[in-house]
């Protein structure tokens, strides 16, 4: 086995996918807390799809996971309400004004995998 080919990898699609957790880990209608490296992201859950943000709340230090509710495909923020689209990260209410960053992210065999990487 070429164990340097496996570590610097191809540049295929799937190679830039990162996995992150079990669908089924998620709850849904619900968020869950994902750690990579200094990020800590948001996996969120609407049927059986997957969406993949920052949790960090853009206007304040507010994990949206843990203090949030999601509402369809807004996530409102537990601190002061401000709403984020899961799919895009775009702001839907204030007092946020900062989106928060959204990446692509698919389900595949039950893995939600996302796309980190620039
Ligand atoms: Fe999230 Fe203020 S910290 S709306």
């Amino acid at each position: 086995m070429d164990a340097h080919a496996m570590e610097s990898g191809t540049s295929t699609d799937a190679s830039e996918l990162t996995p992150l957790c079990q669908l089924d880990d998620v709850t849904d209608g619900d968020g869950l807390q994902i750690k990579i490296g200094e990020r800590m992201l948001a996996v969120w859950r609407v049927d059986d799809l997957a969406f993949v943000t920052d949790d960090t709340c853009t206007h304040g230090d507010a994990s949206l996971v843990l203090t949030g509710m999601l509402d369809g495909f807004s996530i409102v923020c537990g601190l002061h309400q401000g709403e984020f689209d899961i799919r895009t990260g775009e702001v839907r209410a204030a007092p946020c004004s900062k989106p928060i960053r959204s990446y692509a992210a698919t389900v595949r065999e039950g893995v939600v995998l996302a796309r980190l990487a620039e």
